[in-house]
């Protein structure tokens, strides 16, 4: 069902958005970072542990957690951190906490940092893409 959810997901921002980027284009900062990395340490590690790598029982969030999330946008991910996490607590964290969050999870898995901070509002983050792997781009002419 989530897959199925993703895949429509994804064909909407294909045809709607000509300037799409990905997580390779440095969407966070690494003062956002710094800041998710607490907010993680605090709401998410005691489950998914310090070093994201998660338990027999709670998925990583390194790792395979890349290629299972791949394809997606990253409005998705941070929609089900808001609605499913922090598990026994969901909707507990504001939006901006969600996002720096998310960039701090963006960072562990080496995504760049770049220059603006990863907006909080989902048409921003709906715009950008969670690829795996980084994209060659087409050179101008
Ligand atoms: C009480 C333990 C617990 C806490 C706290 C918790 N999680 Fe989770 N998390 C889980 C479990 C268990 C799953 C698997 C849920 C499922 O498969 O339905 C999960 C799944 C996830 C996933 C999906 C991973 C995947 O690849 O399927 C993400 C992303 C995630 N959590 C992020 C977070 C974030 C961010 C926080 C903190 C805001 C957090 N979690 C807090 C237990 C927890």
């Amino acid at each position: 069902m989530r897959k199925i959810i993703l895949g429509l997901v994804v064909s909407i921002v294909a045809v709607g958005s000509a300037h799409a980027r990905s997580v390779w284009d440095g969407v966070y900062t690494e003062d956002q970072a710094a800041r998710g990395a607490t907010a993680y340490q605090q709401n998410c590690g005691r489950c998914h542990g310090p070093e994201l790598a998660g338990t027999f029982e709670v998925p990583p969030l390194v790792g395979r957690f890349v290629p299972y999330w791949s394809g997606s946008t990253l409005d998705v991910l941070v929609d089900y951190i808001t609605h499913a996490m922090p598990l026994g607590r969901t909707g507990s964290l504001s939006p901006a906490t969600n996002t720096d969050i998310t960039a701090f999870i963006l960072k562990s898995n080496g995504f760049p940092a770049g220059p603006k901070e990863l907006s909080a509002q989902g048409v921003d983050q709906k715009a950008i893409t969670f690829d795996a792997t980084k994209k060659k781009r087409a050179k101008k002419h």
